[in-house]
């Protein structure tokens, strides 16, 4: 019904995806797959309901819409299981800016905070930009995946420890993690009084018959020591909305937290957010999300056997959620600035360097592959002409 086959100009709209080539990459006419949202039309069940509000021509002060709460934990409840109370919830202006600010209300300035890379950058560098320890948990590779490394973390988990970041699903490999590993996960952080942020901003993309599982509905210690955050900006394409939420089902967490929100009017969404938010939370939205996702499934399958066939030195990690394949070049045998330039200057492409991920991540590239087929196909033969010619 949907055609993910589109090609949008995005000319004009000042995407940070095309906007910014220069100035990262040091050219603007390079194909930008990188930043993690869709080339795909925001549907448009989503611009109608804010072309509705918009027709109304007056933009005062607002206020949450009545049943937003409800609907927002009756999507969760129907594709995740986990029955979040109402009271457990607010309001975030981003998952980025949500993680900035436990920070700054959970952690104080001689405190620290534990990541597991490779993982989303920001994890790493909100922190420290908060003047905040970073202490590192890399993540262990075993057979094309990731474990979590938890001897380790035991470890390095001491006293001045008050924050774990968690990935849930994981950025940038695509995990979908067990519910073992984060009863796990939340035994020792729990046992530690470690907050665990998890974000799982990609939560409604599981894809290939895997499963997304909330880590604050694995255990009663994972419920206490978590606070959730969650948007429907990713799976919607509507990141430049700006609609999260925010989840603690732990009474004084949660109190602290939202008290220092409320303080601030950070809690306090703009007009549009909830009405695109509440637009897809519903049965529309979730027919359009399976369409995507199959979309998305096929383009990760025509990645892997495009990189078979043509490009064997590369090879694709099977995502279990979301729109970014891992691609694994350490083959190619190349460093860091060589693997830059083959991307970039030969075959001028706008990847994430694996590296900006953190330890391990060294000889990948991060592959959004949320475009058109033919985009994608155009930046595969790209990448596999200027193999052959290196
Ligand atoms: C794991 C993860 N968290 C958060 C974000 C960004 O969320 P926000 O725009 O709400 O800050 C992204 C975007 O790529 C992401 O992949």
């Amino acid at each position: 019904m949907y055609n993910f086959d589109k090609i949008i100009d995005r000319t004009g709209s000042d995407d940070l995806k095309h906007g910014v080539l220069q100035e990262r990459y040091g050219d603007a006419n390079l194909l930008p797959l990188w930043v993690a949202d869709m080339d795909f039309e925001t549907p448009q069940f989503i611009t109608d309901a804010l072309r509705r509000r918009l027709d109304h021509s007056l933009f005062g002060y607002t206020m949450m819409p009545k049943g937003y709460w409800q609907q927002v934990a009756g999507w969760i409840a129907d594709h995740h299981a986990w029955n979040v109370k109402e009271e457990w919830m607010t309001f975030i202006p981003g998952i980025v800016k949500g993680i900035g600010m436990a920070i700054n209300v959970f952690v104080k300035p001689d405190e620290k905070v534990i990541i597991q890379p490779p993982v989303y950058h920001p994890f790493r560098l909100t922190p420290l930009g908060n003047r905040r320890e970073v202490v590192y948990n890399p993540l262990k590779e075993i057979d094309g995946t990731y474990t979590m490394d938890f001897d380790q973390l035991e470890q390095i988990a001491d006293e001045k420890c008050r924050m774990l970041i968690l990935s849930n699903p994981h950025n940038p490999a695509g995990i979908c993690w067990d519910k073992q590993t984060l009863q796990r996960l939340a035994h020792i952080c729990h046992q530690r009084g470690i907050i665990v942020i998890s974000d799982e901003i990609h939560c409604d993309m599981a894809i290939f018959g895997n499963r997304h599982t909330p880590f604050a509905s694995v255990s009663e210690e994972a419920a206490q020591c978590s606070i959730t955050f969650g948007a429907p900006s990713k799976t919607f394409n509507i990141a430049g909305i700006v609609s999260s939420y925010s989840i603690i089902p732990n009474d004084e967490t949660r109190h602290l937290f939202y008290s220092w929100l409320e303080a601030n009017e950070l809690n306090e969404p703009t007009i549009f957010s909830p009405i695109a938010t509440m637009a897809a939370f519903t049965p529309e939205g979730e027919a359009w999300r399976k369409e995507m996702l199959a979309y998305i499934e096929g383009n990760i399958d025509f990645v892997i056997d495009y990189c078979a066939k043509h490009l064997p030195k590369i090879k694709p990690w099977r995502p279990q959620a979301s729109f970014l394949v891992w691609l694994d070049c350490r083959d190619l045998g190349l460093n860091h600035s060589l693997l830059n330039d083959l991307f970039v200057n030969k075959a001028r492409l706008a990847l994430n360097d694996g590296e900006m991920f953190g330890k391990g991540g060294e000889g990948f590239m991060r592959l959004n592959i949320a475009t058109p087929r033919a985009i994608l196909q155009d930046a595969l033969e790209r990448l596999s002409k200027a193999v052959q010619l290196s």
